[in-house]
């Protein structure tokens, strides 16, 4: 979900619909915005001393379109939603108000003894108007007797248990807006006269490129000349602004119908960067600044054990393969999601490795920190600089593949998985890979950008397929070893942005149970690298061809027993699956297109889930 404020001398309404147009991406059923009292002018239309807000169900341009003709003022919140207490409608779009109409409040996170407290204000005679955790906050903050905001705002926060991310407006105190983070993020836009408040950069960049972001136990205070953080205790905390990298462009289409077109284009260039300082000809080794693990400390590990939600989930399925294969430390990655729920053995020797684009998933982030309270050294591999993942891990790799949009994630999944390949290297360089080795690895990596391009020259066929595979009832996604992260990566991209079923399974695996599901309606995308397995993998397309079953084979020659081959160039083997995946979130992309989906907000996902 997204959170915008903006505290200024210019007129609030335009600025937070653009921010909150920027953040749609993070979630979208429903939009609302809140501006401040007009202190003393009481602009036409406006009392003087009371908040007003509009809401609306659907996209931003539907609570645009809905916006009162009179709707000014100088300070104002705002939010998108991605409904998780109650259902998307006007009364449960944010922001939710008091009884008084006094206090606004914008909230991202979870209140998880919402239901108590509400019990409790019932009891009370209060009275709510929707069914969210976040109506219980803002009546807290209304029915707070303190003097100051702040402390209204701490004594409510006091009460509850949970996650938030929030920005509050009263109607009492003009001057200012008040936001307080834990475990939803927070960051402060810093203008000249003016500031800003939102749960992600990408709302900001466009004013400000000075950005404070808050810790969890954080709350700041924002005017329009001055701002201030302290932590929720009320002790001032020092907050320099860092200067976000990232260009104000680079937020933008850029001529593309789609951010998942763009960000698919931008592949190559993205690769370089990843790469760009960190290779060490001299020693054929790579550098990476930020790791925090010594020469000594690495030889100590003993497994690497890799943690991420959805595609990086996948990114890091490809990474393990890559540690096993250059530095030859056991490794394997698992959903973060389910590790932190079973009280998984937390090993002394082992390294733990968080991946996340975003950096804020929740579940991710909530496997760090029961990691790191059960003593164990955290790496993160993370796309955001100085998110919450970024900051709780002991050191990482930045993926720096530059801001993602789209929610389906493309070139960060591809730069992830290069991230994790300098990381192998790395590794294995301390360990016992030899010089040969390290050359060879690095010679490959060179020659990624430039072989990507050549795989987006080939668009246009790879949309020609995508049109005749679009109808498919369901789609099988078969890959072998390095094969099969991209498989299930290729999988999941079409699930999402086409919403066609769709089944990845080890192609070895076939034969025990879902060769059943082949038949001419049930086509099979099969991912045939020319390694070690390519005999084995041709007689699985054999076994398919054998049911009448339709294949489409990403290989690195043409494959005879498939109707179709999409041929990509060869790497080293190990780097093979950075490549094999590019063509197949074409495929998605093109097969969504076909079915005319929306592809950069697919129905129920949101590109970050900050919740549980
Ligand atoms: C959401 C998105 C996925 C993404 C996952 C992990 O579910 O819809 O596309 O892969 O979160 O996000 P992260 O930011 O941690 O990489």
């Amino acid at each position: 979900c997204g959170i915008v404020g903006y505290i200024g001398r210019r007129d609030a309404a335009p600025l937070l619909l653009e921010g909150l147009q920027r953040l749609e991406y993070r979630g979208y059923d429903s939009a609302g915005i809140a501006l401040g009292a007009q202190s003393g002018k009481g602009g036409k239309g406006a009392k003087s001393g009371a908040l007003r807000t509009a809401k609306a169900v659907g996209r931003v341009r539907d609570l645009e379109a809905r916006l009162p003709k009179r709707f000014a003022g100088t300070t104002g919140i705002a939010h998108s939603r991605w409904a998780t207490h109650g259902a998307p409608n006007d009364e449960n779009a944010h922001p939710h108000l008091d009884g008084e109409g006094k206090v606004a409040v914008v909230h991202n996170g979870i209140i998880d003894n919402a239901s108590e407290l509400r019990a409790k204000l019932l009891a009370d005679g209060v009275e709510f108007r929707s069914e969210t955790d976040t109506e219980v906050l803002a009546h807290l903050i209304g029915r707070d007797p303190s003097e100051t905001l702040e402390e209204k705002v701490r004594g409510a926060l006091r009460m509850i248990d949970g996650t938030y991310g929030i920005a509050v407006l009263h109607a009492g105190f003009p001057d200012r807006i008040v936001a307080a983070r834990n475990g939803s993020p927070v960051v402060l836009g810093i203008g000249e006269k003016e500031m800003f408040v939102s749960s992600d950069v990408a709302a900001l960049v466009s004013h400000t490129r000075q950005v404070v972001t808050l810790d969890d136990g954080e709350m700041a205070t924002l005017k329009a000349d001055d701002y201030r953080t302290y932590t929720t205790e009320g002790s001032r905390t020092s907050a320099s602004p860092t200067t976000v990298e990232w260009e104000v462009e680079s937020y933008d289409m850029g001529g593309h119908d789609t951010y998942m077109h763009k960000e698919i284009s931008e592949q190559a260039d993205a690769v370089d960067r990843v790469l760009r300082g960190r290779i060490d000809d001299r020693f054929s080794t790579v550098h990476l600044g930020g790791l925090n693990l010594d020469a000594r400390e690495a030889r100590a590990v003993r497994r690497v054990k890799i943690l991420g939600c959805g595609s990086a989930y996948h990114a890091g399925q490809i990474g393990a393969q890559m540690i096993e294969e250059l530095a030859r430390v056991p490794a394997d990655a698992e959903p973060a999601s389910e590790f932190r729920y079973r009280n998984a053995v937390v090993d002394p020797d082992t390294l733990y490795i968080a991946v996340s684009q975003s950096g804020e998933t929740y579940d991710t982030l909530a496997a760090v920190q029961e990691l790191k309270r059960k003593g164990a050294r955290v790496l993160g591999v993370v796309n955001v600089v100085g998110s919450a993942i970024a900051r709780e891990t002991d050191g990482g790799v930045y993926v720096h593949a530059g801001p993602e949009v789209c929610v389906v994630s493309t070139k960060c999944f591809t730069n992830t998985a290069v991230a994790f390949a300098l990381l192998a290297l790395h590794l294995g360089r301390i360990r016992d890979l030899s010089v040969a080795d390290g050359k060879r690895i690095i010679a490959g990596l060179r020659r990624l950008p430039e072989q990507i391009a050549g795989i987006l020259r080939d668009e246009e066929r790879i949309a020609e397929l995508a049109g005749e595979y679009a109808n498919a009832k369901s789609m099988m996604f078969v890959g072998r070893v390095r094969g099969f992260p991209v498989a299930r990566e290729a999988s999941l991209k079409l699930k999402e942005v086409s919403y066609v079923h769709a089944e990845a399974y080890p192609a070895s695996e076939l034969k025990h149970g879902p060769l059943a599901l082949i038949e001419p309606a049930v086509p099979t995308v099969a991912v045939v690298p020319d390694d070690d397995l390519l005999e084995k993998n041709r007689a699985t397309l054999e076994e398919i061809k054998a049911r009448s079953g339709r294949i489409l084979a990403v290989a690195h020659r043409e494959q005879e027993k498939a109707d179709h081959t999409i041929v990509v160039p060869k790497n080293e083997d190990e780097l093979d699956p950075v490549l094999m995946g590019i063509p197949l979130q074409l495929l998605a992309y093109h097969s969504a297109l076909a079915l005319g989906r929306d592809i950069d907000k697919p129905r129920n996902l949101a590109k970050s889930v900050t919740v549980e």
